[in-house]
């Protein structure tokens, strides 16, 4: 049996398109059950309902975080996921959804952690000297960025990288990342 994976984004989506695309693969261990926003008109929204893919969306905005990730919880546990993976979705997670989902929630994070959690990962990187980042797929806890990684893949930083520039290279190792970290997770 197939494991059932919700993928959470909040924009473009592309992380969530190479995840879709690699569950295509017949051998793949994991379908694509649901594709969740917070943000109604994201581009990935888009995309998944133009591929046909079972989508919802809803912004907090006006109903509140708790009534939020209550129709978030009741729209992923409907679709029958048993994984979540996070791709580029840009909201906390409450400390009460992720006890309720703990060690079943996956984040892919632009930088090799522990270092650079947070924001501008590839400008700091740059700015303090580093010869490598990279990206991490990590398990989501109450810390940011902060639980176990389960996979990582190094980019060089060469000279003349701009943040966009560099951020575009590891945008592709995030692709292959992505789809064989949660692959192996959903294996185990
Ligand atoms: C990626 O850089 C990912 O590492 C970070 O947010 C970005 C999402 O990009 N968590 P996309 O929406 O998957 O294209």
């Amino acid at each position: 049996m197939k494991k059932r994976v919700g993928i959470l984004l909040s924009g473009r989506g592309s992380n969530m398109m190479s995840l879709v695309e690699a569950s295509r693969d017949p051998a793949a261990p994991y379908d694509v059950a649901l594709i969740a926003s917070d943000k109604p008109d994201a581009a990935g929204i888009g995309w998944a309902q133009a591929q046909g893919l079972a989508t919802w969306a809803l912004s907090p905005k006006g109903i509140g975080k708790p009534a939020y990730e209550a129709g978030l919880d009741t729209a992923l546990r409907d679709a029958g996921v048993e994984t979540i993976a996070l791709a580029g979705y840009m909201r906390l997670l409450s400390d009460d959804f992720v006890s309720r989902w703990r060690g079943r929630i996956l984040n892919i994070h632009p930088s090799l952690l522990p270092k650079y959690k947070g924001l501008d990962t590839h400008a700091r990187a740059i700015a303090a000297g580093d010869l490598h980042g990279g990206c991490s797929v990590h398990l989501v806890t109450e810390e940011l960025d902060g639980g176990t990684v389960l996979g990582q893949a190094e980019v060089p930083i060469l000279p003349g990288d701009t943040p966009d520039t560099f951020a575009a290279r590891v945008l592709e190792q995030e692709h292959r990342l992505y789809p064989r970290t949660l692959a192996e997770f959903v294996s185990r």
